[in-house]
């Protein structure tokens, strides 16, 4: 009888595979603030991010809105505290000229999206509209200007637009439109991928060309002075990273930006909801690398800025697959599965972890566009897996850094592995103690448990982000398939978290 109990259990524990891991926690914290910046969005004028997407148009009557924009994407954002957001591109930024999107909307000019759709781009949602709805979602504007078919006295002449009390042609300008008073617009990108659609410029050119728009810019009538930020490399391109802080002054610089997408094969992206389990963990491969490009690309900084003045600004980044079936190629609309959910989790870790360097990141995108936050079908809407891991980690934001050392159990897939969980930890103003955890294993469970160190915690609450599928998706019939629910399965006892966390699923504990 004994015998066929033990034989049952041993069948059980072979049926329920987990894995191990054990993870210590510093509570005592570090210096390292998490930038809130760290969770930034982008907005392209690409496909139904702005048009369907953002706004609809002040005249709409079926879609309720303010100015035009929807008002179901405006709560949605709020409840993410998103703290900037990037516009208007992306590769669109280098052939955007800002004075095409002020005035009376009925007067501005025409012009044909040349990298995305060839689409007609009447200009109906310019700087006072996105300046305006910055305002109203409470989010810092990032503005990234046209330095491969502009000038610099036109980004001269949209800063003085933007930030200029009064005294100067265009304060008078944006003051005979409607606006008294400037925005004050702090974080300014100085063109965007130069190395390619930005103008397939090589790192010096680019550099000369960067400290003559940074030169002239300036202080841009900001007390204190906006945040400038240079065009960074693609991916591991650390030629790119080195020319930069090699020949840029540290006084005419304060970000460098960094661009990665989690992509396999460029010619071959894959679908984005019936991927194979290859399909998943090339994609997580790609995604997780961010660590690496992170590290190396911070290495290459700290020689010539040990002090860190200047952030690392990973102003593009998450999963991009093919477009849906029956989409415009050009529109790049795809859907957002638990592996999306994945991805973010994963990887805004990756960026806590390193918020010594890292001080801003922006997902691409924000509505209809790659890695979407929320998708939009004319009056319906929906958030997707994505959306949620960005409100379960809200809690971060400009939170304390506490360092974890994780001995993370390995994702085999073939001969190749990777780690499964990627963590990091934070304590709130109030605080509250946060651990974030992600088992990126497309079938194993993971045992957790936390060594906690410094601390004494009496309280713990938790909400997890999972489901049946790795491809399970919102759908506008079903939008709330993928939810955050409460997470039971940890227990505290004796400074010693011990938790189970499912196989592709995202967990935040709340430690008091
Ligand atoms: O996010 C889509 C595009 O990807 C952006 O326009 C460009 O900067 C990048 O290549």
């Amino acid at each position: 009888m004994k015998k066929i109990f033990i034989s049952g259990v041993l069948l059980l524990c072979s049926l329920i595979s987990y894995g191990q891991t054990s993870i210590i926690l510093d509570a005592k914290g570090s210096d390292q603030q998490i930038s809130r910046h760290i969770y930034g969005h982008f907005a392209e004028h690409l496909g139904r991010s702005i048009y369907g997407g953002f706004y609809v148009g002040e005249d709409n009557t079926k879609i309720p809105h303010v100015n035009g924009v929807r008002k179901d994407v405006i709560a949605a954002l709020k409840n993410l505290n998103i703290p900037n957001l990037r516009w208007p591109g992306g590769c669109f930024a280098d052939t955007y000229h800002w004075k095409d999107g002020i005035g009376p909307k009925n007067e501005r000019p025409t012009i044909v999206n040349t990298w995305w759709g060839g689409v007609t781009e009447n200009n109906s949602f310019g700087t006072h509209d996105f300046l305006n709805l910055c305002e109203i979602l409470e989010t810092e504007p990032y503005l990234a200007g046209n330095v491969g078919s502009g000038s610099v006295q036109e980004m001269m002449d949209w800063v003085q637009y933007t930030n200029s009390k009064e005294g100067n042609p265009m304060a008078k300008l944006r003051q005979e439109n409607g606006r008294a008073e400037p925005w004050q617009v702090k974080y300014w990108g100085i063109g965007n991928e130069p190395w390619g659609c930005g103008g397939n410029m090589d790192a010096e050119f680019y550099a000369n060309l960067y400290k003559q728009y940074a030169t002239y810019l300036g202080k841009g009538y900001l007390e204190g002075g906006i945040y400038r930020i240079a065009s960074g490399p693609a991916g591991d391109d650390y030629n790119w990273t080195e020319v930069l802080m090699k020949k840029i002054p540290l006084s005419l610089m304060e970000g460098i930006a960094l661009h990665h997408y989690a992509v396999t094969d460029w010619e071959a992206k894959g679908p984005s909801t019936t991927f194979d389990e290859k399909q998943y963990f090339g994609t997580m491969r790609q995604a997780l690398l961010m660590n690496e490009l992170v590290e190396k690309h911070s290495a290459i900084m700290d020689k010539y800025d040990p002090q860190k003045k200047i952030g690392l600004v990973v102003d593009e980044w998450g999963g991009w697959y093919e477009v849906e079936p029956g989409t415009n190629p050009g529109f790049l609309y795809q859907q957002n599965t638990m592996r999306d959910a994945m991805i973010a989790g994963a990887t805004l870790n990756i960026f806590n972890n390193h918020s010594d360097r890292v001080r801003m990141a922006n997902l691409a995108q924000t509505i209809n566009v790659l890695q979407a936050v929320i998708l939009t079908d004319e009056e319906k809407m929906l958030l997707t897996p994505t959306y949620h891991v960005m409100e379960m980690y809200k809690v971060h934001q400009d939170a304390t850094l506490l360092p974890l050392q994780v001995k993370s159990a390995e994702y085999q897939f073939g001969d190749d592995k990777l780690p499964a969980v990627w963590a990091s930890a934070s304590r709130n103003k109030q605080g509250l103690t946060h651990i974030s955890l992600v088992n990126v294993h497309a079938s194993k469970a993971q045992e957790i448990s936390i060594d906690i160190k410094g601390a004494n915690y009496k309280k713990l609450n938790g909400r997890i982000l999972s489901s049946k599928k790795l491809q399970d998706y919102n759908t506008f019939e079903n939008p709330n398939l993928i939810t955050p629910k409460a997470f039971k399965d940890a227990k505290l006892r004796d400074n010693t978290l011990s938790l189970q966390v499912p196989p592709f699923s995202v967990v935040v504990l709340a430690l008091q």
